[in-house]
């Protein structure tokens, strides 16, 4: 005769509650996984990693001068390194220095210096181009090169550009040019013209193409 064990009706009472918890969190996470695998959702980018948008300030990253705008007086032809800033949801300023990859090289040549493939219409007066500043190799920050004066180097891999020629890779083994930034004057501010001409590091060209539809849709 088989023998059942009585079971103290309080351990049955949790083993349910239990077992009911754990089917309903089961559930719960399937449901989730599974609307987000539908939904394809595209997560929300915080303002600080946003790329630099249409009416940006470029303001300085150097750290003792970080935050405080770039004037067109303190350009030449060696590299100023600049943040794109804009405002948050409050309508604060915000560096968008939450994305290192955001970081900006800023020139100014001699009149007729800057030549095609520059973009002339997205620079200042055909004097003033502002680049990314990271290498579209493996995403380094690129410096003016001291031994080639008017080009700049990447220090990872020796890779060449030439930023009176639309940043073109002239050595080394990047894949493409740097991208060139739109920009214009207003007073003495320097101000994003508009996104990035070209896709940036780390981006593809399909990638960039979303990254700024997402953008644009945040952003309204
Ligand atoms: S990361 Fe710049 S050359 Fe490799």
């Amino acid at each position: 005769m088989t023998r059942y064990r009585k079971e103290d009706p309080e351990i049955t009472r949790r083993k349910f509650i239990n077992v009911a918890v754990g089917t309903t969190a089961t559930v719960g996470v399937v449901s989730l996984v599974s609307a987000l695998g539908t939904a394809n959702p595209v997560f929300r980018l915080t303002r600080d990693k946003m790329p630099p948008v249409k009416g940006d300030i470029l303001v300085h990253a150097l750290e003792s001068k970080e935050g405080q705008p770039i004037r067109p007086g303190e350009l030449s032809d060696e590299l100023i390194r600049a943040w794109p800033m804009g405002k948050d949801e409050q309508g604060n300023n915000v560096i968008r220095k939450g994305d290192p990859n955001n970081i900006l090289a800023v020139y100014r040549f001699p009149k007729g210096q800057l030549v095609e493939p520059t973009n002339l219409e997205a620079t200042v007066n055909g004097e003033i181009v502002v680049y990314s500043d990271v290498c579209t190799h493996a995403g380094c920050s690129v410096s003016d090169n001291e031994q080639r004066p008017g080009t700049m180097n990447c220090p990872c891999h020796s890779g060449q550009y030439d930023p009176k020629q639309g940043c073109k890779v002239i050595g080394g083994p990047p894949p493409r040019p740097l991208a060139q930034l739109p920009v214009r004057l207003e007073g003495e501010n320097l101000v994003v013209g508009d996104f990035f001409l070209q896709h940036p590091y780390p981006f593809s060209e399909e990638g960039w193409e979303a990254r700024k539809e997402q953008v644009k849709e945040q952003l309204g």
